[in-house]
């Protein structure tokens, strides 16, 4: 059997910090307000020239220089943006072209919104399990702040922008045990960017009734905490950590209650990301990893909700 392992991560976050002061500033709402609600004390926000793939680059060379391998043996990317620079040539082929890989290598993006890394982890795990590839760097990365409408406190508040990065490779022990993906285009309306190429649309922004998108979220990943468990016959005293998506600690704090997790074995970093759609797992992992929390050896459950709907999870053993 062939299984496909995360050897190393990467993320990035931009140098500008917006803190919930400055918000105060800008709209109708209190620092009181966004904590208790979201749990987001401060977001990083991109500078004007400042780039999902200049992001992407940063998270990816650092994952490559804690792999210690040279970029030219990935014989796969997949970036997972719902903000790429163009609209062609794909993120994946920039990032391909900026880290000097020449490799002829397969390079695309994959649009899943907050689901999108998820999404590409789970196409990744797969090229590698069938044996058509050994090597892939999978990353995260949206710059949130270009499709945020800054006078609406219900989107600006939470969205923010980052980029986190993995490399998978081929092994003989697992790595990643399974991923599960779904989506339902029915709710549509709840959250949205109404605007596009073949639609173009006047309001090139996010709308999001939070509330409805708040309780589906909660609803639909207790909800993949069950599938995701059955299907490895796990149970939840078998989970080491939750590693979230960041969009709303009442949501995550949902889930650990879900699985019976401790929130000290809750991976947290919406108080200082916010929320960063395709960059927040990567970065989230990144972070435990490069602290020394998340151990070889222990059992990660992974999962996202965004726009779509979309929704995943994928149980690994780090
Ligand atoms: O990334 C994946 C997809 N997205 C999510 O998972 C996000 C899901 N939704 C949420 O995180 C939450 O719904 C929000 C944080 C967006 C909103 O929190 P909420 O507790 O659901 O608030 P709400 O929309 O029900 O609004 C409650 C009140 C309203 O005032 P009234 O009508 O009760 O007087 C809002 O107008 O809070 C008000 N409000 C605010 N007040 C201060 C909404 N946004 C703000 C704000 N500051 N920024």
């Amino acid at each position: 059997m062939i299984y496909s392992r995360i050897i190393a991560t990467g993320g990035y976050l931009p140098a500008r910090v917006m803190d919930n002061a400055e918000l105060v500033s800008m709209i109708d709402t209190s620092d009181e307000w966004i904590q208790e609600r979201t749990g987001i004390r401060k977001r990083h926000i991109a500078a004007a020239d400042e780039t999902t793939c200049d992001m992407a680059e940063q998270a990816a060379r650092k994952a490559l220089a804690a792999a210690e391998i040279d970029a030219n043996t990935i014989d796969q990317i997949i970036v997972a943006t719902t903000t790429p620079d163009w609209i062609f040539p794909s993120t994946a082929c920039l990032l391909q072209e900026r880290l000097g890989i020449n490799n002829n290598c397969a390079a695309f993006d994959v649009q899943a919104v907050c689901t999108g890394f998820i999404y590409a982890l789970s196409i990744a795990d797969k090229f590698i399990r069938s044996g058509e590839h050994k090597r892939i760097l999978v990353v995260g990365a949206d710059v949130n702040s270009r499709i945020i409408d800054w006078t609406d406190r219900g989107t600006c508040v939470i969205f923010a922008d980052g980029a986190g990065a993995v490399i998978l490779e081929a092994g003989t022990e697992p790595g990643i045990y399974s991923t599960h993906l779904h989506a339902n285009g029915k709710y549509t309306d709840l959250l949205n960017v109404p605007a596009g190429v073949s639609k173009p649309g006047d309001y090139p922004y996010m709308k999001m009734k939070g509330n409805e998108v708040f309780k589906f979220a909660v609803n639909t990943l207790g909800d993949i905490v069950d599938e995701t468990l059955a299907a490895n016959n796990l149970t939840k005293s078998d989970i080491d950590w939750l590693v979230p998506h960041q969009a709303n600690i009442r949501i995550i704090t949902a889930t650990a209650k879900k699985l019976d997790l401790p929130m000290e074995r809750v991976v947290l970093t919406i108080a200082e990301h916010g929320n960063t759609s395709g960059g927040s797992i990567p970065l989230a992992l990144d972070s435990a990893i490069t602290a020394g929390d998340i151990k070889p050896g222990e059992i990660l459950l992974l999962e996202a909700f965004g726009a779509g709907f979309t929704w995943g999870s994928a149980l690994i053993r780090y």
